[in-house]
């Protein structure tokens, strides 16, 4: 099967987990193309048997070009299965509102798109204090101390859990065969 593999980032961890996605789905043994969502170039869903997009919130948000993407493909994208890889912090904290609200994003993207996005992946981003200006290391080590996360601010932090992701992957992959058979 081919598969395109497509990736917002602001912080590169989203990109990490696209490329991880695209390397462990070719090990499957599909063909896959991994690009950013801002520039497919001749990536375009429509020839591809299933799409994946991996995408961050910053600030109660994904990046707008994911919104635009979709709102751009959507007719293409509800022809194969299309998931998302939903990449916050949020997820993974001690606090049972703030999970609730990273579990709320993907809803708020198909309603500013009209797409219904069949299939989510929650996974923890990174905290990456070392790549942050002053202000953002002080605020996002605020927010990490008020969830329950590190405080360290003299090294990075990465959450995602990468045997949760093969388990997604596998589910996804499985979608994509189902679907070409039917
Ligand atoms: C300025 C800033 C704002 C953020 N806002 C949120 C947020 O609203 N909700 C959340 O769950 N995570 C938030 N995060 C955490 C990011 O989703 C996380 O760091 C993720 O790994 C970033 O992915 P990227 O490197 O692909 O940009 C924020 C991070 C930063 C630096």
């Amino acid at each position: 099967m081919s598969i395109l593999v497509l990736y917002a980032t602001v912080e590169g961890h989203s990109r990490k987990i696209a490329e991880y996605a695209a390397a462990h789905l070719e090990k499957m043994g599909h063909g896959v193309v991994v690009g950013d969502v801002r520039e497919p170039g001749f990536a375009i869903p429509g020839r591809f048997d299933g799409v994946l997009l991996c995408a961050p919130v910053h600030m109660g948000r994904y990046p707008a070009s994911v919104a635009q993407f979709i709102l751009d493909w959507k007719t293409a994208l509800a022809e194969v299965p299309t998931a998302l890889v939903s990449v916050t912090l949020a997820i993974r904290s001690g606090i049972a509102e703030d999970r609730a609200e990273a579990e709320g994003y993907p809803a708020h993207l198909e309603k500013k798109t009209g797409f219904h996005i069949p299939k989510v992946h929650h996974a923890a981003g990174a905290l990456k204090y070392l790549e942050y200006d002053f202000f953002k290391r002080m605020l996002m080590r605020q927010i990490a101390s008020k969830e329950g996360g590190p405080v360290d601010t003299s090294r990075d932090h990465e959450f995602t859990d990468w045997a949760a992701l093969d388990t997604f992957l596998q589910e996804f992959a499985d979608d994509i065969s189902l679907a070409a058979r039917a």
